[in-house]
């Protein structure tokens, strides 16, 4: 049931920071998934580049070790991964340097397709898209991929777009956000824009509220620094709950086409009413059982830095009057839990006894784990105890449903890296997109600086504080279980 491998044209592939962590932990090995696939071509070159001095035999070693480490055996093909190595080669450039440019150069051919991935500090983006130019390197078709954090608020954002845009086009740019890689994000507009069930129903006058989570199991120990300098404002909700958002509120674009998508993501985050601080619950994990506390794990004496947040927010649109959409993420909390959910209404008139009970329907879109789409529906409850109503799932498990192989669809890197060399931007986001995310979050940011705002603890491997609760009750709620 998983759809046909077709393979993309042959293609150089320029990875700068191929030796750092992402380009090892999902950069590389998700290009080599794609190569045992068949969908990368024979022809098709990866060129790493990175100050550490090395040759191709050393960089092919260290990429194999990395497919080792984070490919669980069973994704792994020992036959493939030879002639994949044998796809490698390595150059050493410092971004600010003038050595190496001239072997890269040397390195790039004319008749494929040329991509340049930018797997290095933001800080660095503006030095390598110049000397890009300055060495001839990139083409006027090249395409450039750049990595989240874009910008710490709209003045740096802005700065970024316009360093990029000095020396590439907006369709040269590809920046990544991997939620719109995932399979369920993608089966959202499925399920929305290819069926004729729901889409009359999505709209104020037959959803109730629409809940958005991103739970995660893990603290931010490891990556506390630089966590402690962003939050989960930044880190999560301009960006990732931002785009779920989008792709749940915006109107079906006309075409299934990157500019139609975004034009219409776009409309949304414009539409976004500023958040009222009551309607925002911040929250740092504390210690608890095993788990150290935020502060710990942040090697941080104080901070202000939120590693939870719930929020209510609105639309300002004719579809979504008055329907709030709750958005929640945070770390340490009680399980790895990602999902979209529309709360239907109450039936407006119910013809059965006030004790058969009223239900609600409720879509839920699981990102993670198990991804899949649940609807729950109402039905009598079996037996002779009279018209009582009771709701059932329509669970749809996409592998139960379609089968094994599900389980082998590209993760979120592997898609987006093949939509880069199809040259599709369809789940990138466009520049105005992201500033547009920041204008909305900037003011809201600015707000508890100037109060001095604290967050509000919570136990590490609970739900999230209190306060979260209360938020969903004082409109009569309930958040989902976590
Ligand atoms: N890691 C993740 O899970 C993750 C997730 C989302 C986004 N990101 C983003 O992805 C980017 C890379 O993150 P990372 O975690 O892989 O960082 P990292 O482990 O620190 O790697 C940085 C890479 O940049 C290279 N580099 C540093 N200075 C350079 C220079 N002057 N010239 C050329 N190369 C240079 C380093 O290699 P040498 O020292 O050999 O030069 C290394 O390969 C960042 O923008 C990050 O925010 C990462």
């Amino acid at each position: 049931m998983v759809s046909r491998v077709i393979p993309v044209d042959p293609f150089d592939l320029v990875i700068f920071g191929a030796t750092g962590d992402l380009a090892r932990r999902k950069i590389l090995p998700g290009l080599y998934r794609r190569f045992c696939d068949g969908q990368m071509p024979p022809e098709a070159r990866i060129i790493g580049a990175a100050r550490t001095e090395q040759d191709n035999a050393a960089f092919a070693e260290q990429v194999r070790e990395a497919i080792e480490t984070f490919l669980p055996a069973k994704k792994r093909d020992p036959k493939g991964l030879k002639a994949f190595l044998e796809r490698l080669s390595y150059v050493a450039v410092d971004a600010h340097g003038e050595a190496g440019w001239e072997d890269l150069r040397a390195t790039m051919r004319d008749n494929v397709v040329q991509a340049f991935y930018f797997s290095v500090a933001p800080a660095l983006f503006g030095v390598l898209a110049e000397r890009l130019h300055h060495f001839e390197i990139a083409r006027k078709d090249a395409r450039i991929v750049v990595e989240k954090p874009f910008g710490r608020d709209l003045g740096t954002a802005r700065e970024l777009n316009a360093t990029l845009a000095a020396h590439f086009d907006e369709a040269q740019i590809y920046r990544i956000d991997h939620y719109l890689g995932k399979e369920t994000v993608q089966n959202l507009m499925a399920v929305r824009f290819g069926n004729t069930l729901f889409e009359p129903l999505w709209n104020a006058q037959y959803v109730d509220h629409v809940q958005i989570t991103v739970a995660e199991e893990v603290g931010v120990g490891g990556r506390g620094a630089y966590y402690d300098k962003s939050g989960a404002m930044r880190d999560m909700v301009q960006n990732h709950l931002m785009q779920l958002l989008c792709l749940t509120a915006m109107e079906p674009p006309a075409r299934f086409e990157p500019d139609a998508v975004r034009d219409e993501k776009l409309k949304v985050i414009r539409a976004l009413d500023p958040v009222a601080p009551v309607d925002i619950v911040r929250g740092q994990y504390r210690a608890s059982g095993d788990h150290a506390s935020y502060l710990e794990d942040a090697e941080a004496e104080v901070s202000r830095t939120e590693s939870f947040i719930a929020m209510k927010i609105h639309v300002s649109n004719w579809r979504w009057n008055r329907t709030p959409f709750y958005l929640r993420t945070g770390k340490r909390l009680r399980s790895r839990k990602s999902e979209i959910v529309i709360h239907f209404k109450e039936t407006p008139h119910s013809i059965f006894d006030a004790d058969a009970g009223n239900r609600a329907n409720v879509l839920s879109i699981r990102l993670q784990p198990d991804e899949g789409i649940d609807l729950r529906v109402t039905i009598k409850e079996p037996g002779p105890g009279g018209m009582r109503l009771i709701d059932v799932p329509l669970d749809m498990s996409f592998a139960d449903a379609l089968g094994p192989e599900v389980a082998d669809v590209p993760d979120a890197y592997e898609r987006l890296i093949m939509d880069v060399i199809r040259g599709n931007q369809t789940l990138f986001m466009r520049g105005d997109e992201v500033e547009a995310a920041w204008a909305w979050t900037d003011p809201i940011i600015a707000a508890w600086e100037a109060r001095g705002d604290r967050p509000v603890p919570y136990h590490a491997g609970s739900s999230g504080p209190e306060e979260a609760a209360i938020l969903m009750h004082r409109d009569n709620r309930r958040w989902r279980e976590i």
